[in-house]
């Protein structure tokens, strides 16, 4: 059993293989987080201690025990407006304006399994997932919240999402329904976030808490380049390999919020979901509202080791099904190879090319359909430009196939250019605020994905080409952040709700195309990575990592993304040198080896390569081959910490800790420099690991304690790629 109650002291455990998550419904009826770390086999109500700190008020049944205050002890559910003046997971407004709730204990239940979240995406059950449901009212405005745990034990992964339901007559409006809120009474902790921008996504910044609130989120209607929504605490002292570490992630791809507050008594809550800001719900009688799932992990093996739990929680139970196993193909992407400048001679020409250097997948990417030779027009238009392409795509892609390669295309469904068909015939698809100019960017706009026939009409529209064009990858864009946002089928008062419906909206495209098409992969993507977040992920097993493909920037952008999500979503390009981006010419070597960690693939035009350069290309589509498996599916160590030196290091082990294969690249090449040092991870200490290219075996011990030095780096392409293999025994 990974959940128990204890009946006598209302104990409620949530056990992973490592973890215990422990919350107690007082005899008040309030609920409280008791615990969250290593398993300590025990009832952890004792550290919960209760005392006057005064001006922290008590609930009326408890006004002769002045130390009980909800602002003082550990809550699993915060609401507001009752006592707690810390940040809440909760803030509802009642219809005679009372900004008050309370949330008392009323009954649980625990399942085998789970039943999926309606409409938003979930974290799929594994075998031996069990679900306790808490039951919690506020009989006073008639709301019922269940609070939804799920266990997942050999991830050490727990999520918790929350219903709420409107049990009373009238409306209630919801203005905050967080999905996590974690209250760690004791210790000092930093909290380590991802920030960034367009070209730099997911740059993890660590800062140690202080009093008061810290915060961290998006309002671009995306969950953005700027803040990834996945924060991690660790312990002041904890560093890659040591130390322990908690995290929430939120599977959710619109507006996010995740606040940090350090109170009077030194402890930490942690609350996170959707951004509270310009969202309110209208909850009418007998309504219902999910929040989007928290993803909680704990690890007490460092930051390596939580990384590691969140990667094979995505592998196994977030990405669809069909794409948990095999080698997604190695494709060739006509972005940064023609941009908008092509026909389907050129595209053909490319895919020859493709094939002839072991490339397995072709994608076309922008500019293929409506009145698109640039990015100022034709959004919104899905129908194929056959005079711009001098044929049918169906025919393409007939040719494409011919030459043994898959075939991909590119979408950006949900926005619309105001010099496009769509937008003429059904300008109100179009998200704008009444009498107002809309904020443009890459001149186009946002649709209204909160109307069904918006998705109605997409959906019509993307079947009418997979339906008929032999397609077995779409890439999914997402080019704007969302501004202006109005929808003129809502009522003035629901204008809150718009933001989470146009989510919602996108969810239900992407479900029924998934449902039609369930072998069909799709990439995420945005600009690159901004809207690189576990609930795309649920959709879209990979998704584009960052626009920017320059391999040295590349290496922050991958590392950032680690900490959260495996190499296996990362969509990693070797594109051309001098780079588009930055300019740097970075040798082909390097930009191999940083784009096979990711789902490898190419962004340039082969035929203006060498001859020498094309066998380069050939040679490592051979080795991903070689090491596809351990690199997808083996456990992934950073081996460089946060701070660190002039190259960056990373490893993947098989399961088994057969072999393992260790990437170096050197960021900057120093005169007469020190030698470039690693300590391997994760292997077996007694075995011997042979290493072809020095011709000699080395014990997992002396790897991993001794660890392994390398020749300082010189020239254009300072990288190095080892692959060490256990001698039979
Ligand atoms: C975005 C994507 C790019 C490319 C262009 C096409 O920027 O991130 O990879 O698809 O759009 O317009």
């Amino acid at each position: 059993m990974n959940i128990t109650y204890h009946e006598a002291s209302g104990i409620f455990s949530l056990r992973t293989e490592h973890t215990l998550y422990q919350m107690q419904a007082d005899p008040t009826g309030h609920l409280l987080h008791l615990y969250y770390g290593l398993d300590t086999g025990d009832g952890m109500d004792y550290l919960v201690r209760c005392s006057d700190h005064g001006f922290s008020g008590n609930p009326y049944d408890q006004r002769a025990n002045r130390g009980y205050s909800l602002d003082t002890l550990p809550q699993e559910c915060s609401v507001s407006g009752t006592g707690d003046y810390r940040i809440s997971a909760l803030k509802t407004v009642d219809v005679h304006g009372s900004r008050s709730a309370e949330l008392l204990y009323d009954s649980h239940r625990i399942i085998d399994g789970r039943e999926p979240l309606e409409g938003l995406p979930y974290v799929h059950p594994a075998e031996d997932t069990q679900t306790l449901e808490i039951t919690l009212k506020d009989p006073v405005i008639g709301l019922k919240v269940i609070l939804l745990y799920h266990v997942f034990p050999e991830t050490d992964v727990i999520t918790r999402s929350g219903v709420l339901i409107n049990e009373s007559s009238t409306e209630i409006v919801v203005e905050k329904a967080a999905s996590a809120c974690v209250d760690i009474p004791y210790g000092t902790w930093d909290v380590i976030h991802f920030h960034g921008r367009h070209c730099m996504e997911r740059m993890p910044e660590r800062q140690r808490l202080g009093h008061g609130v810290t915060a961290f989120g998006s309002r671009r209607g995306m969950s953005s380049h700027h803040s990834n929504p996945f924060v991690i605490l660790a312990a002041p002292t904890t560093g890659e390999n040591q130390g322990e570490c908690m995290s929430v992630m939120l599977m959710y791809s619109g507006n996010h919020l995740e606040e940090m507050e350090v109170d009077q008594t030194e402890s930490t809550r942690l609350v996170a979901g959707i951004h509270p800001d310009g969202f309110s719900w209208h909850l009418g009688s007998g309504e219902k509202f999910s929040t989007a799932e928290a993803i909680i992990s704990y690890s007490a093996r460092g930051l390596n080791g939580l990384s590691q739990n969140l990667h094979e929680l995505i592998r196994k139970y977030v990405i669809p099904e069909p794409f948990r196993k095999g080698i997604r193909p190695v494709l060739l992407n006509s972005w940064e190879a023609m941009y908008f400048d092509f026909d389907a001679e050129k595209i053909l020409s490319l895919a020859r090319s493709a094939a002839e250097l072991g490339m397995e997948m072709l994608v076309l990417d922008d500019g293929w359909f409506g009145k698109r030779d640039d990015d100022n027009s034709g959004l919104g238009d899905w129908v194929v430009n056959e005079s711009k392409l001098g044929c049918p795509l169906s025919e393409v892609s007939k040719k494409i196939h011919a030459m043994g390669l898959k075939f991909g295309l590119w979408f950006e469904p949900e926005m619309i250019n105001e010099d496009s068909d769509l937008f003429r015939s059904h300008p109100e698809y179009a998200v704008t605020d009444p009498g107002r100019k809309p904020v443009m960017a890459r001149n186009q706009m946002v649709l209204d994905m909160s109307r069904k026939e918006v998705v109605d009409y997409l959906y019509q529209a993307m079947t009418q080409i997979l339906d008929h064009v032999e397609i077995e990858y779409v890439k999914w864009d997402f080019n704007r952040s969302i501004a202006n946002a109005y929808s003129s089928a809502l009522s003035a008062a629901q204008q809150g709700e718009v933001l989470h419906r146009f989510i919602l909206g996108t969810y239900d495209l992407l479900e029924r195309l998934r449902s039609r098409y369930p072998s069909l992969l799709i990439e995420g993507c945005s600009g690159g990575g901004g809207r690189f977040d576990a609930g795309m992920l649920f959709y879209c097993p990979q998704i584009w990592c960052s626009d920017d493909t320059d391999a040295i920037e590349r290496l922050e952008i991958q590392r950032g993304t680690s900490y959260g999500y495996p190499v296996s979503t990362m969509g990693a390009h070797v594109s051309a040198v001098p780079n588009h981006q930055s300019g740097r010419v970075t040798g082909l070597k390097t930009r191999g080896i940083v784009a096979q960690s990711g789902t490898f693939g190419y962004e340039l035009n082969p035929g203006l390569l060498s001859d020498a350069e094309k066998e380069t290309i050939r040679g490592q589509i051979r080795d991903y081959r070689q090491y596809a498996e351990l690199i997808n599916y083996g456990t992934y160590y950073r081996l460089t910490e946060l701070e660190h030196g002039d190259f960056e290091a990373w490893m993947f082990v098989s399961p088994d800790k057969q072999e393992c294969l260790v990437n170096v690249v050197c960021t900057h090449v120093r005169v007469n420099g020190p030698y470039p040092f690693v300590r391997l991870m994760g292997l077996d200490p007694q075995a011997r690991y042979c290493l072809e290219t020095e011709k000699r075996t080395f014990t997992g011990a002396a790897l991993m304690y001794g660890g392994f030095s390398l020749p300082q780096f010189r020239g254009e392409d300072p990288a190095v790629q080892l692959y060490f293999r256990q001698e039979a025994i």
